[in-house]
């Protein structure tokens, strides 16, 4: 199978927290090798934009106001199989629904704080990483 990339960024609640370190530790040992990684803050209207899918949604607006609370941890990822393995390593959306062991189950805090985000395909993928990072960026 080839090597493909995933996005991700670790979510204000699990930053404050401190459990940025103990995710990135689950993520390597999983397999996946990092490409790019950074800490930044999202502002409201950058949190909509990465969010635009999800506007006509009634969580949309608690949604932006959460991502732009606090710092993010943004990463593109590779790895065999990368979008789809992540989805699984991090487990369902609504945390009382993840498995035991997935990143959710362990450090999320409700639906919304769900701890850490997981592109859902490869196009998206390559999106929302070039929404954080460029090319040069990337190693
Ligand atoms: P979604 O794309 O459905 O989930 P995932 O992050 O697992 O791909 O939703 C995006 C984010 O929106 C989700 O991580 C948390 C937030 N959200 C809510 O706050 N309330 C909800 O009811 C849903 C479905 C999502």
């Amino acid at each position: 199978m080839a090597t493909n990339r995933t996005f991700t960024m670790i979510k204000p609640d699990a930053v404050e927290a401190g459990h940025t370190g103990a995710i990135i530790k689950m993520i390597e040992e999983a397999g996946f090798r990092i490409v790019a990684l950074r800490k930044t803050q999202l502002t409201g209207e950058r949190a909509g934009q990465f969010y635009a899918v999800h506007r006509e949604r009634p969580f949309y607006n608690d949604l932006r106001t959460y991502m732009s609370s606090g710092a993010i941890i943004p990463m593109i990822l590779e790895k065999e199989n990368a979008v789809a393995d992540f989805r699984k390593l991090i487990g369902a959306t609504n945390p009382a629904q993840a498995e035991e062991g997935t990143i959710r189950k362990l450090y999320a805090k409700s639906i919304e704080a769900n701890a850490i985000h997981g592109s859902d395909s490869d196009e998206n993928a390559e999106i929302e990483g070039s929404f954080f990072f460029a090319g040069t960026e990337q190693y």
